[in-house]
This record gives structure tokens, C-alpha cells and sequence, in this order.
């Protein structure tokens, strides 16, 4: 007989991870932003839809230009999300309902209020001076042409010092010299202290930029295409990947412990780039976004040649994970066309997610069907948003109040919430969704009830059948005790998929057949945006279990 779990069950890599905006989560005291005593009233709802492990935006203090991604104490926790206390008991509780708990380490820059940075441009000799990246030069001339993501030069002119300090971000957002050991030690010391107080591991925020190029070299121009698109001098120095490596070194020292990395890469989605950072697989990052889904046009060719990419970019020891949307971009579906298909889309979209080979992140709200909330000029907070308006109108959008039910404020606040609720939340809300046996949130949860059911599903072998060209994708997922078949419809084309063979099937979870139904065919008839999970039951008449 064959075994029933081949494997043992590693939470950051059979589990499923979901990604909370502490701002936008639950507001549990009425001044209208989210908070940790509020995340840890819905703390059952993550237990319900079966999620493994929360993933928080910074919760640290911070003046919040940037909204928690400058901090000003990387100690404790900032008034508006609660108390330190809070959060150990929110450690507590999620880890008694076997929830793990990652936190954000912003580690490119501080903000520009950080005693640090107060410090480091107090004077040239100042100690601490060199823990930014200063370079000479005069109002006329900048140090050279290196841009903020944010827009603009990277390089902010400092009156007092006569000299410019670097800002990968936010004029607030000062880079930190990573070069410098001091900066270094004192992030060890940070990471050792969150780990002692029992975090299961981080979400390296940009962490391919927290090196640059020694002799701050020009990025290459225009006419020199790739090295151009990379920002050759200032993302993915070698460096970076020897400090990803002695952050791995300092994790190992402690049990079951995690790092995901942010690797935003340019041109967007370079999966090799980010299996870089997973080195030989068990000596830097353990999981490294390569975001190439994000980026990707809803199209099942697409898709497909970005998840095969993303697999052989993967070290051998090495492991992937996915994600559809996040707190940066846009609300997946908001991209998945404008009608009710766009629903239809999701659920695809959402199988695929789910069933693929590789640690899932879920978005918070993605499992409702959220999309993006249209915001007027005067609602816009992200201060992308109202430097760009009406050219690019910021991440607000993707931002807005987690939607719990129908009524005031989406039952989010009893106060006006930080950024408007979506108007929608009359119909996509989880009080209602739960009711509704054929909602979105209905489709997570069940995907994810099987995702831990199955070994096939969380640690099995990916075999592509159809690889996307006509529309749809088929794989299986294999294990030593199970076979399943997953079928996608990426378009409205029906279609008839010829198995070579007949086989014994049985529906797991489809949108569109009955569930529990088996079937003995080698012809699957494939509705328009079909997504079916089956089993295959003839598997177990196959050689090896006879
Ligand atoms: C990351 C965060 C983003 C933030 C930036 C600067 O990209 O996801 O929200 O603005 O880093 O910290
Ligand atoms: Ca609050």
C-alpha cells in the first residue's frame, strides 16, 4: 500500500500564507484603521477559510509617510496598530490555532525621522554618518544618475551638510549603508530579537536594492537596453546575496524559522533573478516573489510559460511560492476584465493558485473577489497617488477596508475608515459569501481545505499536459498515494480534451461539474472558464500498487 504522507509537512512550504494590510484588516477601537487587537478578533475567520500563516504589513512605528514601510523604531509596535503587548498576544493566539506568524523587515532604508538618520546627518564625523549613503556634491551637480522607484532622482540635497544623502524611495525613506558593518550588527540584533520573541519569519522588504554599485557608477542609458531596464548599479549586487546568506545563518540558529524576499525585478517578473535568491536552495532565502503572474495578461499561454520559467529558475533544494495581487499593484480581478466574466476569471485564476507546486500567498480580500476601489483625487493617500494623479492614481486603490459584511462601512470601523470602503461591499462581503455555497470566498476555502488534504497538492510532483497554446492549462499533481488532474479553461471556448486513455475519475471541486461525480472517459468535455479539480482514480490500478 502506499504511504500516506511521503513527507513531512513544512508550514512555509505545504501551508498557504495570506498577506494582511494591518490598516485596512479590522479596526477594533473605532478610530477607522485596522490594528493587531483587531486582527486578533478575526483570527477565527483565518482559522475558517484555513489559512497556515499570516504574512503582516509593517506594523513597527512609523510616521507613515509611506505607510509603515519608514520606521522610526524597528523595536516596537506603532500606537495605531496597538501595543507590544498586543502582538505577542496576537503570537499567541495565532500560534495556538497552529497560525504562524511573518513579519515585514524593511531593510533598504529607514525613515528620515529614525534617531539613526537624525544622527547620521548631524554632522560628517558623526559615528553614525556613514550608516547612510552620502556622496559629495553641489546643488548643480547630483552624484550621478541613479532615480527613485518613487519617481525623480534618487538623491536628495542636504543644506546643513552640503551633501546628498540616496533614497531608493521616498524622500523620507533614506537608504541605510548595508556596506557598513555597524548597520549590519544592528539588523542582526533586530531579527534576534523578533525571532526571540517567537516570530516564524519575515518578508524582506526590497531586499535586491539594499546594495549599490561601490563606485556609484552611472546606470547605463537608453541605448544600452538590458544593463538600462536592470538599473545595472543599483539592484542585485553580489553583495546582496551575501547578506540574504548570513541572514539565512542567523535563522538556522533557531528552529522552523522563514525569509521571503521581495525581488522586484526590472524588466518586471525575472524569475531567474529571483531564484537567484534562493541560492543552492537551503543557504539564502527560502522564498523569493518573482511576481511574474502579476504581471502576466490573464491568457493560459502566458500563464503557462511564466510558471515554467519561474519552476527552472528554482535550485534544485530550492522551492517556489505564487502570488496574484499584493499591496503595491492592483486588486487581481480588476484586471480580469470589466462584466461578471471577470469572476469567472478568478475562480480560474484562484484553482491555478492553489494547485500549483509552490507556496500560495493570498492577498487579503482576494478571497472575496475584491476588486479596485476607484478613489476621487481628494480620497487619494499614497503619496505615488497624488504626485501622479491622473496619470497613475497610486495603491489606494488596492488598499481599501477588508469588506466583512454589507453594512455601515463594510463592517470594517464603526468609524469613517482610513480610506473609503468600495461601494460594492453591498454584494462581496465574507458575512454573505459564507452563506453563498457558489461565491468566491466558498472557492478559497474550499481549494485550500484540499490543498491540505491532498500530499498531491502540497508537496506532489507538476506534470504539464496542456500547456496553454488553445487556451486552457491541464497538469497533473502527483504523489506516491494519489494522481490529480487539473483542468483550466482560460477563455470562453468550450473544449474537448482527449485523455489518450480511459480513465476513472472523480470530481473534487469544479465550477462547473457536480461535485463527488465520478466518470469513466478519455474524452473531458471543458466548459467556457472551466476550473476543475479531479481525481484520478485509476491510478491506484496502475502498476506500482498492485
Ligand atoms: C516595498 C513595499 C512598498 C514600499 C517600498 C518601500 O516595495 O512593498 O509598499 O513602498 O517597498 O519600502
Ligand atoms: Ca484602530
Amino acid at each position: 500500500m502506499p504511504e500516506k504522507k511521503q513527507k513531512k509537512w513544512i508550514w512555509w512550504k505545504h501551508g498557504v500564507f495570506y498577506h494582511i494590510y494591518p490598516r485596512s484588516f479590522y479596526d477594533s477601537n473605532g478610530d477607522g484603521i485596522g490594528d493587531i487587537p483587531g486582527i486578533l478578533l478575526k483570527l477565527d475567520y483565518l482559522v475558517n477559510l484555513g489559512v497556515d500563516a499570516i504574512w503582516l504589513s509593517p506594523v513597527f512605528k512609523s510616521p507613515m509617510v509611506d505607510f509603515g514601510y519608514d520606521v522610526t523604531d524597528y523595536y516596537n509596535i506603532d500606537p495605531v496598530f496597538g501595543t507590544k503587548d498586543d502582538f505577542i498576544r496576537l503570537l499567541h493566539e495565532a500560534h495556538k490555532r497552529n497560525i504562524r506568524v511573518v513579519i515585514d523587515m524593511v531593510l533598504n532604508h529607514t525613515s528620515d525621522r529614525h534617531p539613526w538618520f537624525a544622527e547620521s546627518a548631524s554632522s560628517h564625523d558623526n559615528p553614525k554618518h556613514d550608516w547612510y549613503i552620502w556622496q559629495k556634491g553641489n546643488k548643480f551637480k547630483k552624484p550621478n544618475n541613479w532615480r527613485s522607484v518613487m519617481g525623480g532622482s534618487a538623491w536628495q540635497f542636504d543644506q546643513r551638510l552640503q551633501e546628498y544623502y540616496l533614497h531608493t524611495f521616498f524622500r523620507e525613506q533614506p537608504d541605510l549603508n548595508w556596506r557598513n558593518k555597524e548597520v549590519r550588527e544592528a539588523f542582526m540584533d533586530i531579527f534576534r530579537h523578533w525571532l526571540d520573541l517567537g516570530v516564524d519569519g519575515f518578508r524582506l522588504d526590497a531586499v535586491n536594492m539594499i546594495i549599490k554599485d561601490k563606485k556609484f557608477r552611472n546606470n547605463p542609458g537608453l541605448l544600452t537596453g538590458v544593463l538600462w531596464r536592470r538599473r545595472w548599479f543599483t539592484r542585485n549586487q553580489p553583495r546582496s546575496f551575501k547578506i540574504v546568506k548570513q541572514l539565512r545563518k542567523l535563522l538556522d540558529t533557531y528552529d522552523d524559522r522563514m525569509m521571503v524576499g521581495e525581488v522586484y525585478t526590472l524588466p518586471p517578473g525575472d524569475s531567474e533573478m529571483a531564484g537567484n535568491y534562493l541560492k543552492s536552495g537551503d543557504n539564502a532565502m527560502h522564498l523569493a516573489f518573482d511576481f511574474s503572474l502579476m504581471f502576466k495578461p490573464f491568457s493560459a499561454r502566458k500563464y503557462f510559460k511564466a510558471i515554467d520559467r519561474w519552476y527552472a529558475s528554482i535550485p534544485e533544494k530550492g522551492w517556489p511560492c505564487h502570488v496574484l495581487s499584493n499591496h503595491d499593484l492592483r486588486r487581481i480581478i480588476s484586471k480580469y476584465g470589466k462584466g461578471s466574466s471577470k469572476y469567472k476569471r478568478a475562480k480560474v485564476a484562484a484553482m491555478l493558485l492553489l494547485t500549483l507546486r509552490g507556496t500560495p500567498f493570498i492577498y487579503y480580500g482576494e478571497e472575496i473577489g475584491m476588486q479596485n476601489t476607484s478613489l476621487r483625487r481628494s480620497e487619494i493617500l499614497d503619496p505615488l497617488g497624488k504626485k501622479f494623479w491622473p496619470f497613475y492614481k497610486g495603491r489606494d486603490k488596492a488598499r481599501t477596508p477588508m469588506q466583512w459584511s454589507a453594512g455601515n462601512n463594510a463592517g470594517f470601523s464603526v468609524a469613517k475608515p482610513w480610506l473609503p470602503v468600495n461601494p460594492d461591499h453591498v454584494r462581496i462581503n465574507v458575512e454573505d459569501e459564507w452563506k453563498d455555497t457558489e461565491s468566491m470566498l466558498t472557492f478559497y476555502s474550499s481549494l485550500i481545505r484540499l490543498r491540505k488534504e491532498h500530499s498531491a497538492l502540497f508537496a506532489g510532483q507538476w506534470v504539464p499536459l496542456r500547456m496553454g497554446l488553445d487556451g486552457v492549462i491541464v497538469f497533473n499533481r502527483i504523489s506516491t498515494d494519489e494522481k490529480l488532474l487539473i483542468l483550466l479553461n482560460f477563455t470562453s471556448r468550450e473544449q474537448a480534451l482527449s485523455l489518450g486513455s480511459s480513465f476513472r475519475l472523480e470530481v473534487l471541486l469544479s465550477t462547473h461539474k457536480v461535485p463527488h461525480e465520478k466518470m469513466e472517459t478519455s474524452l473531458i468535455h471543458i466548459e467556457s472558464f472551466e476550473a476543475t479539480l479531479m481525481c484520478d482514480l485509476s491510478y491506484f490500478e496502475t502498476e506500482q500498487f498492485r
